[in-house]
């Protein structure tokens, strides 16, 4: 009986191969043949929910000799007798058959029974869009659209998620170069106010002697005020004028005064200088470029940071000739600064600190070197990196060559390192004379502050 009905089903589909070999492919094959009961189950034969068929895919062109589909439980209403939308309404869940990944059509051959008992087999060209396929499911077009969409406002809220990610990172490098200035401007004001108030002491001081002088002064002065008119000291009184203006020392007060005037002077000027320093130090901010001598730059981050260097170290410079860099000031100062003060922690009880500039063709050249500790080879390639730091908490936050670094980049330039553990260390900016290709900053304007 079996082997009878697999008679007939291979015989219709030999007729249906024929049909389709004709080239008739537009229309698709139908039969109506009157037998029922086929029971056999292919291998590939699979039972879903109710929604679902059971179908067997088949490559038509290259396995047409097997009855690969049965369709049973499908009620013909959903099934228009017009194949292409009778494809439209077919879910097929099968494990796709490695031939068909790489083909973009696959024949869909299905042989179902009507309700009226008859059977008919019919064909489709489908398309297994190649990620489905690989889950052995071919969708048909509304549900794709479905999935289309889904995908969509996925991707919308996954780009979404990013870009909050994205301005979180920004927020947080910004946060993080804002707390490094912090740092930075803590040890500058610490260092700037040393530096200050010790003019400040000596002119105060200063003032005290000018005073008590001035007040010697006045007095011999007022009592030879009250001469006038009485006529000139006779005997005695002028003893004692005379006795005072000796003691008074007037020559020795003569001399003391100017050389106390101009001290007072000089550390008016040094407070003076100080603050123009700082002011022109911290224009940190801003991105424009101008033409600046770096030589100037570094006297004055020198100025800036004197106090945190003279207690380490001799500080030497070989200042070469310099053309005018296109720079931002401001910004190559905050490198000149990192560089310096990094050349002073790192030397244990007194060394020297040598400042060398050059022009060389298009570039100048900026060498800080020290006779510190040096940098073992295991951390020579990570002193860079942000947080990398050998120092204890509070001293070192590791951002200072991360950030020299990156205005170093922002300048078109670049920051080399040669170290010798236990010799001392050179760092050399190398900066382009015409400056960068656009606007520091504007290039990395996300990155750099
Ligand atoms: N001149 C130098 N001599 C020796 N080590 C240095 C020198 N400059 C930088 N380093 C090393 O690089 C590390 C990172 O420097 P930096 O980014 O300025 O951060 P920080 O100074 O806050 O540690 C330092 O902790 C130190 O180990
Ligand atoms: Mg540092």
């Amino acid at each position: 009986m079996l082997a009878e009905r697999k008679k007939l089903i291979q015989s219709l589909f030999d007729e249906y191969i024929e049909m389709y070999a004709s080239r008739d492919q537009r229309l698709a094959a139908r039969f109506s043949q009157n037998f029922s009961g086929y029971a056999g189950s292919s291998d590939q034969l699979i039972t879903d929910t109710d929604e679902w068929i059971k179908v067997t895919l088949l490559d038509f062109e290259q396995i047409p000799q097997r009855i690969e589909i049965e369709m049973l439980d499908l009620s013909l209403q959903d099934l228009s007798d017009d194949v292409v939308s009778a494809t439209a309404f077919f879910h097929i869940h099968l494990p796709v058959p490695e031939s068909f990944l790489a083909r973009e059509t696959a024949r869909l051959v299905l042989i179902f029974r009507r309700e009226d008992g008859n059977w008919m087999i019919t064909h489709s060209g489908i398309s297994i869009p190649f990620g489905l396929a690989e889950r052995g499911e071919v969708y048909p077009m509304q549900r794709l659209n479905e999935r289309n969409s889904e995908l969509e406002a996925l991707i919308e809220e996954r780009t979404h998620e990013l870009k909050i990610a994205i301005d979180e990172l920004a927020q947080s490098h910004e946060q993080l170069l804002q707390s490094e200035k912090l740092a930075s401007i803590g040890l500058l004001a610490a260092g700037v106010a040393h530096e200050i108030n010790n003019p400040i002491g000596y002119v105060t001081s200063n003032l005290g002697t000018l005073n008590a002088y001035t007040r010697l002064l006045l007095d011999i002065a007022v009592e030879l005020e009250s001469w006038i008119g009485a006529g000139a000291p006779q005997g005695e009184a002028l003893f004692a004028l005379k006795q005072r203006l000796d003691d008074a020392e007037l020559d020795y007060l003569s001399n003391d005064l100017d050389s106390l005037i101009k001290e007072s002077r000089d550390g008016l000027e040094r407070v003076r200088k100080i603050v123009a320093d700082l002011k022109s130090f911290a224009r940190l901010d801003g991105t424009e470029l101008q033409l600046a001598d770096i030589n100037v730059g570094l006297d004055t981050t020198l100025n800036i940071v004197s106090n945190e260097l003279k207690q380490k170290a001799k500080v030497v410079c070989n200042l070469g000739k310099l053309p005018q860099v296109r720079c931002n000031p401001g910004k190559i100062n905050q490198i000149f600064m990192h560089l310096l003060l990094n050349a002073a922690q790192s030397i244990s009880q007194f060394g020297t600190i040598t400042i060398t500039t050059k022009h060389q063709s298009d570039w100048v050249t900026i060498a800080v070197s020290d006779t510190g500790v040096g940098i073992p080879d295991k951390n020579i390639k990570r002193i860079f990196d942000p947080f990398f730091t050998t120092k204890p908490v509070g001293k070192g936050t590791g951002l200072g060559l991360s950030i020299s670094w990156g205005i170093a980049c922002d300048h078109g330039g670049r920051i080399e390192v040669d170290s010798t553990p236990g010799v001392g260390s050179t760092f050399t900016l190398y900066l382009p004379i015409s400056g960068p290709d656009v606007a520091p900053g504007e290039a990395l304007k996300d990155s750099r502050q």
